[in-house]
C-alpha cells in the first residue's frame, strides 16, 4: 500500500452514517446494525494502527440524536459501555488513546465514569487517538468555548475590547489537544456535515462513500487514503505559491 508518513492526513473525522440502512435491508433491528457499527470501529482502528494514523475522530452520538425513540438511544450507550468494557485492555495494549468531545450534560454517571475510566487509563499512549465525539454538536461547542473565552477574561481582568484571536478560542474547543481535521469522511452516501467539527474541518478534503458504515472495512479507508493523495492542498493560497 505505502503510503508516505508525510502524505497521510493528521486527522480523519468520520460520519458513521447507515447503520440503520444496513439493519433493516437484512431484516434486522436497528440495534443490531449498531452493534455491526461498533465492529466496523474496530476494523477501523486496526487498519489506522496498521497504516501508521495518528488521530480519528468519530461521530458516535451527536447533540441531535436525543430526537431518536428511547429505546434507540439507550441501545448506543449500551453498546459504548459494553464497547469499553469489553474492548478497553486490548485499545490500551496497542497504545491508543481514548478521548472524548461533546457535553457532559445529559450522559448518565454510567456512561461517564466508563468513559473517564477508559481517557484516565489511556492518557499517555501515543500511537492512535480515537476521540469518540459523544453528544457533540458543532454549534454547541463554539458557544461553550464563547462562553469560556468571556468567563476567562473576566477573570484574567482582560479587556472585552481586545480582538478575539483563533488560539483564545481553539482552546476551549473539546479537540485542543488535536490537529485540524485534514480528512472528512462522510459513509452511506449522505452529503452533508451534521453539525460536526465544522471549525476544525474548515480546509478538510471531503470524501463521501456509499457504503453503508457496518460495511466500512480496510479497503475502504485506503481507498479514501488514496483519494486523499491526489487532492493538492491550498489552504486559500495558490497551487504553489
Ligand atoms: C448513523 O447511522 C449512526 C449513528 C447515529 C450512531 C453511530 C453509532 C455506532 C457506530 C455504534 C455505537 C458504538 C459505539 C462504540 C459508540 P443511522 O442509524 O443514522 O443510519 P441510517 O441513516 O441508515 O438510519
Amino acid at each position: 500500500m505505502g503510503f508516505l508518513k508525510s502524505n497521510l492526513p493528521k486527522h480523519i473525522a468520520v460520519i458513521m452514517d447507515g447503520n440503520g440502512r444496513w439493519a433493516t435491508a437484512r431484516g434486522k433491528s436497528r440495534s443490531e446494525g449498531h452493534r455491526e457499527g461498533a465492529q466496523a470501529i474496530d476494523r477501523l482502528m486496526d487498519a489506522s494502527l496498521e497504516l501508521g494514523l495518528q488521530n480519528i475522530s468519530l461521530y458516535a452520538f451527536s447533540t441531535e440524536n436525543w430526537k431518536r425513540p428511547i429505546t434507540e438511544i439507550r441501545s448506543i450507550f449500551n453498546l459504548l459501555i459494553e464497547f469499553i468494557e469489553t474492548r478497553l485492555d486490548t485499545i490500551h495494549a496497542r497504545g491508543i488513546r481514548i478521548h472524548h468531545s461533546g457535553s457532559r450534560k445529559r450522559l448518565t454517571r454510567g456512561v461517564l465514569d466508563k468513559i473517564d475510566f477508559a481517557i484516565d487509563k489511556t492518557k499517555k499512549n501515543k500511537n492512535l487517538t480515537v476521540n469518540f465525539c459523544l453528544n457533540y454538536g458543532s454549534r454547541d461547542e463554539l458557544l461553550r468555548a464563547a462562553q469560556e473565552v468571556f468567563l476567562e477574561r473576566k477573570r484574567s481582568k482582560v479587556s472585552f475590547e481586545k480582538p478575539l484571536k483563533e488560539k483564545e478560542l481553539e482552546k476551549f474547543l473539546y479537540t485542543s489537544t488535536l490537529p485540524p481535521v485534514d480528512l472528512l469522511i462522510r459513509t452511506a452516501g449522505e452529503q452533508r456535515l451534521s453539525n460536526f467539527l465544522l471549525w476544525q474541518s474548515a480546509y478538510a478534503e471531503l470524501y463521501f462513500t456509499d457504503t453503508l458504515w457496518p460495511d466500512f472495512d480496510k479497503n475502504s479507508l485506503v481507498d479514501s487514503l488514496k483519494w486523499y493523495e491526489t487532492r493538492t492542498r491550498k489552504f486559500g493560497g495558490l497551487e504553489n505559491g
